[in-house]
């Protein structure tokens, strides 16, 4: 009998992920890439420069504020970190004027401030920034970025050709393996293919830890509104392949930048979490504003982005201007809410919303928390009705628990 459930239960289960122990939430941490991209400039721009002293500094702001504590772990560097020539072992070398010290030493700087250490390479002849990529070095690259004590790798597409990657993809991952040493593995293979075939997610989940779906993140509105229409999309139902072990990446996080406004912040953080997105912070925390610092610390929305369950939040309702995403969360049969208004200008939309819209059908109704700031939104059944004020480019977000004790006082929230 026990048996015969855990067959039925595996039936049910989502394809396999990548067996190495990691991912099993979305990973959270920093990336170079969005705010500091291919700065090469030490001599000028030695604070910002792709170099030791960069991690160094953002290790130290990770965890002095708070960042590492609230989930952040990892630190990473992105593309151009390598000499432009490997060496006479064909072994990948740092860049000795900005990586002095090498990268063992900076991973070990790193491991001892308790973060973990991530690394970029590419998958093709060369990195997206020119710089030698790992064709025909696979296996070569995976021992280097072992011995150096790396914990993630993100493997890049540029120079290479789509249709080889699902086999190249999956000999990386091999070979990762092989080291012995757990490394997680984000990869940009479904990216590449997705304007010429159909990507292998069933095969994407088994390979990676993690994988890029679109291009690359700007600082800006257009692009953050740009990216959630595309996850809105769903094109392959890659949604589905979200779960413990592997994640769909939307791309960094720009909170803390120039491009966007509070409330364009506070979209972006809440519709990742939404996503079950990896939370890769590309921001300079030596100078962030600490209205920004304390949204990307906000525990309930990470609570949410870190939900056990594992499912990835999906698009209920659209109309006009206005979309309702729900993600199913733990305890069973809650969930978190988000409600975007991408109208650009103008006064706040006002919308009402019965609790059955938004897929409440326990008449006993649900407890609902404003995830912002912690604050109670009342009470809604199925047939009551929520009216929400959402300001433009802005979203509310609420997560939503089943009122089991019907002895409560019953308050239906904004009663017109
Ligand atoms: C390698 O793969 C095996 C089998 O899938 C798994 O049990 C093991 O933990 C993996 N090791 C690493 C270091 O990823
Ligand atoms: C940023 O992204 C938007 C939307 O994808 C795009 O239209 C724009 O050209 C990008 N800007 C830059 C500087 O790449
Ligand atoms: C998406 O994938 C899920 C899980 O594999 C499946 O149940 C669902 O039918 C798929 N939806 C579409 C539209 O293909």
């Amino acid at each position: 009998m026990m048996l015969f459930w855990l067959i039925l239960l595996a039936g049910f289960s989502l394809t396999a992920s990548l067996d190495n122990g990691l991912a099993l939430t979305p990973p959270m941490g920093w990336l170079t890439w969005e705010r500091f991209g291919c700065n090469t400039d030490c001599e000028h721009d030695p604070k910002n420069c792709i170099g030791e002293n960069l991690i160094k500094a953002m290790a130290h702001e990770m965890v002095d504020g708070g960042y590492l504590e609230a989930g952040y772990q990892y630190v990473c560097i992105d593309d151009c970190w390598p000499s432009k020539e490997r060496d006479s072992e064909g072994r990948l070398v740092p860049d000795p004027k900005r990586f002095p010290n090498g990268m063992k030493a900076l991973a070990n700087y790193v491991h001892a401030l308790g973060l973990k250490f991530g690394i970029y390479e590419d998958f093709g002849t060369k990195t997206c920034g020119g710089y030698p990529g790992s064709e025909f070095y696979l296996q070569t690259d995976a021992n280097t970025f072992a011995e150096w004590g790396v914990d993630l790798l993100k493997f890049d597409g540029c120079h290479s050709n789509p249709k080889d990657m699902d086999a190249g993809y999956e000999a990386m991952s091999l070979y990762l393996n092989k080291t012995g040493r757990p490394i997680l593995f984000s990869c940009e293979w479904p990216l590449y293919q997705s304007g010429s075939m159909t990507p292998d997610y069933d095969a994407i989940r088994r390979t990676c830890n993690m994988w890029r779906d679109y291009g690359d993140i700007n600082d800006s509105w257009d692009s953050v509104l740009n990216t959630i229409g595309i996850v809105a999309a769903n094109k392959f139902n890659q949604s589905s392949y979200a779960g413990p072990g592997g994640w769909n990446d939307p791309d960094m996080l720009v909170v803390g930048d120039f491009g966007l406004s509070p409330d364009q912040e506070k979209t972006q953080f809440a519709m990742w979490a939404m996503f079950a997105a990896p939370l890769l912070m590309s921001n300079d925390l030596r100078s962030i504003s600490s209205v920004s610092r304390e949204l990307l610390l906000n525990t309930r929305i990470i609570a949410v982005n870190q939900d056990k369950l594992g499912v990835q939040g999906t698009l209920l309702i659209e109309l006009s201007n206005i979309q309702i995403w729900n993600r199913p969360i733990l305890p069973k049969g809650s969930y978190a809410i988000v409600v975007l208004n991408r109208g650009e200008g103008g006064s706040a939309a006002r919308i009402s919303v019965k609790g059955q819209q938004l897929g409440l059908n326990d008449p006993k109704g649900y407890a609902l928390v404003n995830v912002f700031d912690g604050s109670s939104m009342g009470y809604l059944t199925p047939t009551g009705s929520l009216e929400l004020s959402i300001n433009p480019t802005g979203v509310v977000m609420f997560t939503v628990t089943l009122k089991q004790d019907t002895t409560l006082h019953f308050v239906r929230y904004n009663k017109t």
